[in-house]
């Protein structure tokens, strides 16, 4: 996302975030090191269970000496301060360390963003104990470290052994050499200031640079010209730490003869002819490739051996892998898997995720075991399609151009999700329970994709675990955003390297559903140097990355997975196989009533916010959104209980919306903006609180900033989903932002602790299956309502349709009361037009709407019923006679549900929340009341401090509250 840049092309008036935030408790519980260690044991454990490994008993070739540096003990010490000598961890960060041994507060707490930059600006060390445990008769010695963060220089025995300069490549040193001649080995680790290192290259001679403003400029500036998370330097939903330490985990790994070291995997599962970006011919059988990456070499006639099972531990297929070659660092090869023996993977809510354990085992010319890799793989095909719309498609009322969506086993469905950032500052504290969480919200919320936004990290194999296990589709994303990047040659071989190794680690992930170069570089970065005199310099830096390096080094690895230089993007013009990069891009070769591609629109002129027709008409709505408050608990974590005002220093600095444009703290001024965008949207559509209690004031200003920002989303994903019934046929939604990486105003739906903002519910009601939803035109005073369903089969669906006022009383309307529609297969239905203007004094009114149908999820037999209920008020809350609703609450221990009855009036946006000290979703929340109806909540409880009384602190209110002073 971007921030404050003036652009035409949605007619907003203002583009919103090439974006868009701690615990006070820290988890670090250091997942990737938990996994690692797994996965080293149960290659072990494995390879004693494999009957036919059985004849290689007596190899010693699993005698390889592997250890792990996270066991040794490390201490970081700083050139800049003398006094500061800590104990060091792996995996970690140097804010971690320093955090644990007290050195410092909570990195995430109140200013402490601002406190902490000496720590960036500042070298640091770690260096370990001696290592005792090395071998002395091996071959080989060597340093591997599967990420370092990000300047480094490294020696061994006190001898240099190398310098690093990407956060996200694997490196690995053969250190024999240095070891024989040490006696007691210790190794040490220097980081430099990536803030200073940073300047530094974009001062060398002949660097690249590009007008003011191309580089979205956040904290620290010029990330551009370095391979580190981009969004350590800032961004307008997080902090700024530029955080440095051995972030991944390291080993030192020591092979005799004939050993050897198996550092990554590729797996590439993919229809037999099919090619990147078109879809296959699903009746082909399944290739399955590998192409393994080890340290030391293999001996002449080394060949792989697989088994394939599925999850009750019954053999598929076992056998040789055909076509094997090798060389000094890989060794490749693969097999046919006949279509029918396996089951296909299915994202959640279209069928179930069939998953089936891989063994690969590289053996020597005898046979003989040297290595065993497991991998869990799924069978599915998923394709970016951005074909040109066919005659047919143009016959069924699609408007030319070209598609944009995403076709799963060949199958065409509505992708529903948001846009996930980095879970924290400090990778190394995100653990499995963490993510587990968030991904249960995801499908919980009904999202069945999530866009893993390109200017964090790579994600961490545990967590395309989880989502391969839950069914979430994950667009995955290069690490490049809001900012053009040199094309020189070293740092085009330093991406390079980033992506053979990322490319390959991540792709038998059956959840990973897309690779996009980078975050708005076409539509935003490339249109704002357009007009430039340097403009074919600029576009030929971008396509000798975002095509020329990254195309053929990731088709060369996959098949299976489409790709785009850009996330948002008028797709490809053509593509031709016989080229190792086959893709011309498009860019802004349009023809006047065509639609290309997918769309982000940002628009933080609240007063048309309810205006669907300045939404942008795409084929795929992939970034859209607006900030809002976190909740009371939340600001309780970061904040004093005095600094809890919207104008207090540590809550107005920590809105870095608009970004601040560098480090002066001056600048954060700017945040007053953002905060009176959501105040005064606030103002004008609901009532505002007024009350004296200052902390409950606070809460339910916050609060109410959270309604406006599920509103327009709401408003957004209603007509987005249309659009899959209008010639756009428009084919996902994907809004900015799923979650939160520090407690601030953002534009996430989940906070940082997991706790769900109103916006989650809202999406979660607004993703079902069917819904029905109404489409106003204030200047024409036209009302259509539509019935919009993803189900892959035609339904017919029951509408009821009722005006009331406020008090409950239905009123007397020429609309009809019940109608009877059809809705085909991913598709919407209109159910009347009606006019506002004449024959309706409806300023102090609502319309009920009820969807009813029959109908059953993709891939199932089971019939089952939808229900939707929407609402609609053509004059804004703020103007309506709102009246007490007699709001009840009555919570049954026996069936853990809360009962929420209005006993007096019309409750508008009812809302349940509950207290710090644990972390639950309701099933339903932020929903609308009668008068007389009631509604059973049922919850689901993630974590619990509070022994289970965290039920006597839940409340209920609605909109009527912010009335009373
Ligand atoms: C490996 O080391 C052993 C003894 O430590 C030696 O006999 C052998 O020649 C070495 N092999 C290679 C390939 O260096
Ligand atoms: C920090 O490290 C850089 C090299 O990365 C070096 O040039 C600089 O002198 C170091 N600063 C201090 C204070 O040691
Ligand atoms: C980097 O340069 C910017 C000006 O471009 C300056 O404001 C900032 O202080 C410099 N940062 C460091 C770490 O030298
Ligand atoms: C799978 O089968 C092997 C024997 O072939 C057995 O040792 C192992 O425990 C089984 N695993 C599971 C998960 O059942």
């Amino acid at each position: 996302m971007w921030a404050y840049v003036k652009f035409g092309m949605h007619r907003s008036i203002y583009l919103a975030a090439c974006a868009a935030s701690v615990a006070v408790v820290f988890f670090i519980s250091f997942p990737f090191l938990e996994r690692r260690t797994v996965t080293q044991n149960s290659i072990m454990a494995r390879r004693s269970t494999q009957a036919f490994l059985a004849a290689s008993a007596a190899a010693a070739t699993y005698a390889q000496n592997v250890l792990d540096l996270s066991s040794i003990e490390w201490s970081v010490t700083t050139p800049n301060f003398s006094d500061i000598s800590v104990a060091g961890k792996i995996p970690s960060h140097v804010h971690l360390d320093l955090f644990a041994a007290d050195v410092i507060g909570p990195p995430l707490y109140s200013l402490n963003e601002f406190d902490l930059r000496w720590i960036a600006f500042s070298n640091w060390t770690y260096k370990s104990a001696p290592i005792t445990s090395l071998e002395a008769s091996v071959n080989t010695t060597w340093l591997v470290f599967n990420g370092l963060d990000t300047f480094t220089s490294i020696e061994l025995c006190g001898q240099h052994v190398a310098s690093t300069n990407n956060q996200f490549r694997q490196y690995y040193f053969d250190v024999s050499t240095i070891l024989n001649a040490c006696g007691s080995p210790t190794l040490s680790i220097n980081f430099g200031s990536a803030p200073i290192i940073a300047n530094a290259t974009a001062a060398l001679p002949g660097q690249e640079t590009w007008p003011a403003g191309v580089e979205q400029l956040y904290e620290f500036p010029n990330r551009q010209y370095i391979r580190k998370e981009q969004s350590d330097f800032g961004w307008d939903w997080g902090p700024a730490f530029a955080p440095a330490g051995i972030w991944q985990p390291a080993y030192v790994v020591q092979l005799r003869a004939a050993e050897i070291y198996v550092r990554n995997t590729l797996v590439d599962i993919y229809r037999e002819g099919q090619l990147n970006l078109i879809p296959p011919d699903q009746s082909h059988d399944w290739i399955l490739y590998t192409s393994i990456d080890f340290l030391s070499s293999l001996t002449a006639g080394a060949g792989l051996r697989y088994t394939l099972t599925d999850k009750h531990n019954t053999t598929l297929l076992s056998g040789q892998l055909a076509n094997v070659t090798s060389n000094d660092t890989t060794i490749s090869g693969s097999v046919t898997i006949p279509s029918g023996i396996v089951e296909l993977w299915w994202p959640t809510g279209m069928g179930s995720q069939t998953l089936y354990d891989l063994t690969i085992e590289i053996v020597d010319f005898a046979n003989t075991s040297l290595a065993v890799i497991n991998k869990r793989v799924g069978f599915r095909t998923i394709v970016q399609n951005a074909m040109p719309i066919s005659q047919e498609q143009i016959n069924q009322g699609i408007a030319p151009g070209n598609n944009w969506h995403f076709e799963i086993n060949g199958h065409e469905f509505y992708a529903k999700g948001s846009n996930l950032i980095p879970p924290d500052p400090f990778w190394p504290t995100v653990t499995e329970t963490r993510v587990r969480h968030l991904f249960n919200s995801v499908v919980d919320g009904n999202q069945n994709m999530l866009r893993v936004w390109s200017s964090g990290a790579y994600l961490p194999d545990f967590m395309y675990d989880l989502a391969d296990e839950m069914g979430i589709l994950l667009w995955s994303e290069f690490e490049f955003g809001c900012a053009l990047y040199p094309a020189d040659p070293e740092f085009l071989e330093n991406v390079a390297a980033e992506v053979e190794y990322q490319v390959r680690r991540i792709n038998h992930h059956p959840s990973l559903a897309y690779w996009a170069g980078g975050n708005e570089l076409e539509n935003l970065e490339l249109r704002m140097v357009n007009g430039s005199l340097e403009f074919p310099r600029y576009l030929a830096d971008y396509e000798a990355l975002f095509l020329d390096t990254i195309v053929p080094i990731l088709f060369r690895n996959s098949r299976s997975i489409s790709y785009s230089p850009s996330s948002t993007t008028n797709g490809w013009l053509d593509l031709d196989f016989s080229k190792s990069q086959p893709i011309t891009q498009r860019y802004e070769d349009v023809a006047p009533g065509s639609i290309y591609g997918n769309t982000d629109f940002y628009n933080y002129n609240y007063a048309v916010a309810f205006d669907f027709t300045i939404y942008p008409v795409g084929r795929f709505a992939n970034e859209f959104g607006f900030h809002s408050m976190p909740s009371l608990q939340s600001w309780e974590q970061a904040v004093g209980p005095d600094d809890l005002r919207f104008d207090s220093a540590p809550v107005l600095l920590r809105n870095h919306h608009p970004p601040p444009g560098g480090l002066d703290i001056a600048n954060f001024a700017a945040a007053n903006m953002g905060q009176a965008q959501m105040t005064e949207a606030a103002q004008m559509y609901y009532p505002v609180p007024n009350t004296t209690d200052t902390r409950a004031n606070f809460s339910a200003w916050c609060h109410t900033t959270q309604i406006f920002q599920a509103d327009f989303y709401k408003s957004q994903i209603q007509f987005y989903r249309r659009g899959s019934a209008k010639p756009e046929r428009q084919l996902g939604s994907l809004y900015w932002q799923l979650n939160d990486q520090w407690q601030a105003p953002t534009w996430a739906g989940i906070e940082y602790d997991g706790r769900w903002k109103v916006l989650h519910y809202i999406a979660k009601d607004i993703y079902q299956p069917v819904i029905i939803a109404p489409f106003f035109q204030k200047i024409t005073g036209d009302l259509q309502i539509w019935v919009i369903s993803d189900l892959w089969e035609p339904v017919s669906a029951s509408i009821d349709l009722a005006w009331y006022d406020w008090t409950g009383t239905r009123l007397d309307t020429d609309i009809p009361a019940s109608v009877q529609i059809e809705v085909g297969a991913i598709n919407g239905t209109k159910v009347l037009t009606t006019n506002l203007n004449s024959g309706y004094a409806l300023t102090d009114a609502f319309l009920v709407m009820d969807v009813r149908t029959q109908g059953s999820l993709p891939n199932s037999k089971e019939t089952q019923t939808f229900t939707h209920r929407n609402w609609f008020h053509k004059d804004n809350l703020s103007n309506a006679k709102l009246v007490d609703p007699g709001l009840e609450i009555a919570h049954s221990s026996e069936t853990s549900k809360f009962t929420v009855k209005a006993t007096k009036g019309v409750a508008a946006w009812v809302w349940l929340d509950y207290p710090s000290g644990a972390l639950l979703n309701f099933d339903v929340n932020a929903f609308w009341l009668l008068p007389g109806e009631q509604r059973e909540v049922v919850y689901t409880v993630k974590s619990d401090s509070t022994d289970g009384r965290w039920v006597d602190g839940v409340s209920v209110r609605s909109l009527w509250d912010n009335t009373i002073s």
